[in-house]
């Protein structure tokens, strides 16, 4: 890995982010729906880079996002993962877990406008295993079908909206995480 990297359309995430707008849309069992408003911090570390395949120069982030409901102070969301971007391609890569057994790959890009920069990620079909790997008690009783992810990048501000679909309680949920951060 070495030092001088380039992050491109990352490189306005790097350092540590403070937000206490957070809403989580989550399932709960007989059809009901539990709505839970939230804080959180999440840390960017700029790591390096790294090659695949004598081809792919990836250009890293490693972050941990750590929430809590605000009904009672404790933390009940981890996330630790990593957000590349490819200069030679523009391509972006998001890979995470989380602690309930599930590990998410999605592919990504970032557009830029009047200094506003998004970034776009999701799982897709053509991606192994659909871009989601779980533990079987998930896969059995708590199924991810599928994640995306929306951060919009503006200066000190970014906010996120997240969709993570479900199969649980016998149904499809749409499990929603949206939040707005600020600079630390
Ligand atoms: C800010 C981010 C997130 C928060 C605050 C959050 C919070 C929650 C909450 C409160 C539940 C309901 C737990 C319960 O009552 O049993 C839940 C369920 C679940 N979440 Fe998340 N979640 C987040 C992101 C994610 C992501 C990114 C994934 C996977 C890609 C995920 C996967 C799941 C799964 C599989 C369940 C079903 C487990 C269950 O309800 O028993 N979540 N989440």
């Amino acid at each position: 890995m070495s030092d001088a990297v380039n992050y491109g359309p990352l490189t306005g995430l790097i350092g540590s982010w403070k937000g206490d707008r957070g809403l989580d849309v989550a399932p709960e069992d007989k059809g009901e729906i539990e709505r839970n408003p939230y804080f959180e911090t999440i840390d960017f570390e700029a790591i390096g880079d790294v090659e695949n395949a004598g081809k792919q120069t990836l250009a890293i982030l490693r972050y941990h996002q750590q929430v809590y409901r605000k009904s009672n102070d404790e933390q009940f969301h981890d996330q630790f993962g990593y957000i590349t971007w490819d200069s030679a391609t523009d391509v972006i890569s998001h890979s995470f877990i989380i602690p309930r057994g599930v590990a998410v790959v999605a592919d990504g890009s970032a557009t830029e406008a009047d200094g506003t920069i998004t970034i776009i990620m999701n799982v897709t079909p053509e991606q192994a295993n659909g871009g989601i790997a779980q533990t079987a008690f998930m896969r059995d009783n708590a199924k991810t079908t599928s994640f995306g992810d929306t951060m919009v990048l503006n200066g000190d501000e970014l906010s996120y909206d997240m969709t993570t679909m479900l199969d649980i309680y016998g149904r499809e949920f749409k499990h929603k995480d949206k939040s707005k951060l600020t600079r630390v």
